[in-house]
Formats: C-alpha cells, sequence, structure tokens
C-alpha cells in the first residue's frame, strides 16, 4: 500500500462538494495527503460555502475564482489556473467527480502533465451529445487512468468504449456514502417541514435546472404546466427550492409561476435531504437527486428525455418522462402508488474507500479490494 501518494481534490459545484465529502473525510481518516482544489464554479453561498460549513469541510487551498461564463471561456480559464495549480503542488494523481465544467478542465489539464486521473463517477452515459455534461463525461473518462464507476452498468458502457479492465474499478457511488453519513442526522436536525409547514408525504419536491429544460421559455412552461397537473391531480403542493440558473430564467421569460408551487431558495443538505425524504414523490432533472430519491426510497419522476441513470429505472424507483405536462402527470400518478421496497443499486456506502484504496494499491500489492 502506498501511503504517500498525494491527491489533489478538484471540485467547483454543488454535486461535487457533496459528492466528494466522504472522499475528503476518508483522506482525513487515513491520513492520506492532498490538495483541494476549488475553481469557483459555483460561488453563491447556497450552493457553495454553505455546504463546506454544514459539512465540515476544510476551506480550499486554492481557490481559483473562475465564476459563470460561457462553456468555452469558463472552460479555458479554469484550464490555465488548475494547471498552475497542479505545476506548484505537483500531486501523484488529481480526483474529479461527476460532469461539470470543473470536471472536464480538471481533467485535461492533468492529463498534459505527469499527473495521474482519477474519474468518480465515470462510465455514465446519457447517449445524449445536445447535453454539454455528456461530452464532459465521455472525454474525461478518456483521458483518465483510474476510471471509479459506481455500477455495473457503467462499467459495461467502458467496456464497450474498448477501456481496458485494468482501469475500471467498481465501486459503488459516493453519493450513498453521503447520505448514509448525513441522513439520520437530517432527520434529527432539519427543522425544515416545520419551517415550511409542510406534512410528511403530502408535498411533491421539484428541482429542475438543466439548461436544456430551464434555457428554452417553451420547454420550462410546460414543465411548471405538467407540475401544475400533478398538483390537481395528487391534491398536493410542490416545493421548489430554485437554482438559480432556473431563477434567471424565470425572471428573463417572464414565466408565472402557478400557485401550487412554493419557490424557496436552494437548501443546504441536511435540509433538503429531509425534503427528499419525506416527500410524497420527488420530479427532478438532476442527477443527483434522481440517485438520493432512489436510496432514499421515494418515487422518483425524471423531467429529461434521457437518463444517465437507468439504474434507478431499471429496479422501479424512477420514470422518465420529458417534459410533456401529459406525461409528467401521468408519470407521478403511476409513480406516487408504487411499492418503495426497491433495491438500491448505487452500492453500499464504501465507495470512498475503495477509491481511495484503489489510488493508494501500488502495482506490488496483492488485489486487496474491498467487496
Ligand atoms: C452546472 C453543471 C451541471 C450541474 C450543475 C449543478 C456544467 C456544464 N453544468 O450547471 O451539470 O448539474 O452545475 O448544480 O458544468 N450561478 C449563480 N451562482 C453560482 C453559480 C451559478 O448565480 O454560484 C448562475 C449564473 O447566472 C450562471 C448560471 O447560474 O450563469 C449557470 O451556472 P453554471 O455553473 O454555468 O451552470 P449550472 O447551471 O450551475
Ligand atoms: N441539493 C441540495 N440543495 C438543494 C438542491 C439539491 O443540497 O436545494 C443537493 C442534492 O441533495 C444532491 C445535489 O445537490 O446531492 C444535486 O446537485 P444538482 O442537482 O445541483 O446537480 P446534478 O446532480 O444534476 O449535477
Amino acid at each position: 500500500m502506498n501511503t504517500d501518494i498525494h491527491i489533489a481534490i478538484v471540485l467547483g459545484t454543488r454535486p461535487e462538494i457533496i459528492k466528494l465529502s466522504p472522499v475528503i473525510r476518508e483522506c482525513e481518516r487515513r491520513d492520506l495527503p492532498y490538495t483541494l482544489i476549488h475553481t469557483g464554479q459555483h460561488y453563491s453561498d447556497e450552493l457553495d460555502s454553505v455546504f463546506f460549513d454544514q459539512l465540515e469541510l476544510p476551506e480550499p487551498d486554492y481557490h481559483l475564482d473562475v465564476g459563470s461564463d460561457s462553456h468555452g471561456a469558463q472552460t479555458g480559464k479554469m484550464l490555465a489556473e488548475i494547471e498552475q495549480a497542479l505545476l506548484d503542488v505537483e500531486p501523484d494523481v488529481a480526483l474529479v467527480q461527476g460532469d461539470t465544467n470543473s470536471v472536464l478542465a480538471g481533467a485535461i489539464a492533468a492529463s498534459k502533465l505527469p499527473v495521474e486521473i482519477g474519474h468518480v463517477e465515470a462510465g455514465l452515459r446519457s447517449f445524449d451529445r445536445e447535453m454539454p455534461e455528456e461530452t464532459n463525461r465521455v472525454v474525461t473518462d478518456h483521458v483518465a487512468d483510474y476510471l471509479f464507476a459506481p455500477t455495473d452498468t457503467s462499467a459495461d458502457n467502458l467496456r464497450d468504449e474498448g477501456f481496458d479492465e485494468s482501469r475500471i474499478h467498481v465501486t459503488g457511488n459516493t453519493v450513498v456514502d453521503a447520505v448514509h453519513q448525513h441522513r439520520t442526522l437530517a432527520t434529527e436536525k432539519s427543522t425544515i417541514l416545520d419551517d415550511l409547514d409542510l406534512t410528511p408525504r403530502e408535498y411533491a419536491l421539484l428541482t429542475a435546472h438543466r439548461a436544456e429544460n430551464v434555457d428554452d421559455r417553451a420547454r420550462f412552461a410546460d414543465l411548471l404546466n405538467g407540475v401544475e397537473r400533478i398538483s390537481t391531480e395528487l391534491g398536493v403542493n410542490i416545493v421548489y427550492p430554485i437554482h438559480p440558473r432556473a431563477r434567471n430564467r424565470l425572471d428573463e421569460f417572464g414565466l408565472d409561476v402557478p400557485s401550487c408551487i412554493e419557490l424557496i431558495e436552494p437548501q443546504d443538505y441536511l435540509d433538503f435531504l429531509d425534503l427528499e425524504q419525506a416527500a410524497t414523490v420527488i420530479l427532478t432533472d438532476s442527477g443527483g437527486v434522481q440517485e438520493e430519491a432512489c436510496i432514499l426510497g421515494v418515487p422518483c419522476v425524471t423531467l429529461r428525455d434521457s437518463t444517465e441513470r437507468p439504474e434507478t429505472i431499471d429496479v422501479g424507483a424512477n420514470r422518465l418522462v420529458g417534459i410533456d405536462p401529459d406525461a409528467i402527470r401521468n408519470g407521478a400518478v403511476e409513480m406516487a402508488d408504487v411499492a418503495t421496497d426497491w433495491e438500491n443499486p448505487f452500492g453500499d456506502g464504501n465507495a470512498s474507500k475503495r477509491i481511495l484504496t484503489a489510488l493508494c494499491q501500488s502495482p506490488a500489492d496483492d488485489q486487496q479490494v474491498i467487496q
């Protein structure tokens, strides 16, 4: 076991902070040296510092303050800044998680340096190249040395693309580690249901922020219309912690939000987990929220035309409905009634342990992987 390995953890957005928090904790537990590089893609407190504070994560060693911009400009700035940080730190490996522009920039910067790359959540595919995230996933996988696939399905996607078996490690998804580490705390500490006067199972939770949904006026209007129909059909109100991208688009498009939808600020992790756990159904276009709904045993309806998380559908926890209003209503009515005893396909909550064990495995070590 090589315990001298130095890991640079590159992150930049809300889901990366949440899903890498168990990895950071595991580095601390093992006393492994690591450097935290924050691109600054997300910078508003409610998408960023609130998670560092609540999840008790250390301050980033490098904060690149890249901020928002077009894809090319944002990724380009990150690339230059991450390269500089990596040249300075000289880590053995750079670890990135997921499919954002921060991930793409971290992977490409490291690929031109003598730094290995680990991709957490490798092998996910929506097979929809219209989505910027799909490009980010594919390119990152193809330059990565360690492909940490959360499931056999994602590992098979990698095999189909010809990756050598030695690069693929099926670890489970670190989101399970994060949910296990926080769900009880959420029930004990969060007062969000009382604060919003919500009764468990008598509301639906909505998140929608994907560019393909909210940047298109007609699609965003259809989505809201479909959600309104759910409210009428199921007799529940809808709670919508709204991402700044979606909030900006609502204002810009001048869209009316139906009165059954309560817009609230983005929530911290414990409050959001509590809102998820007690919802009758979750409506979302988020990747991480599809996974968490499945892990928490809450039915999910995905407001997209494709998903890179087909495991959630295969186990019966999720339905893909697109944004047609009738399809949204019908999907939610069916899902609100399903048995919720499916098995979580994303692993046992030890993904971060497996990832660090694989990274620390020197060639001389026997294959001693946590099963
Ligand atoms: C990004 C990811 C997306 C991920 C999401 C997680 C890419 C291409 N997209 O989308 O895959 O699901 O993060 O939440 O990487 N803004 C703020 N405050 C912030 C950050 C953004 O107000 O802290 C606003 C800005 O107006 C910005 C817009 O949100 O232009 C979009 O931000 P950006 O980081 O480009 O993409 P996200 O929609 O957050
Ligand atoms: N999340 C949160 N507060 C919110 C909405 C989401 O803490 O108001 C968490 C959620 O629990 C999940 C992650 O953010 O872990 C998902 O991130 P997001 O939907 O922004 O991105 P995606 O997963 O689609 O890339």
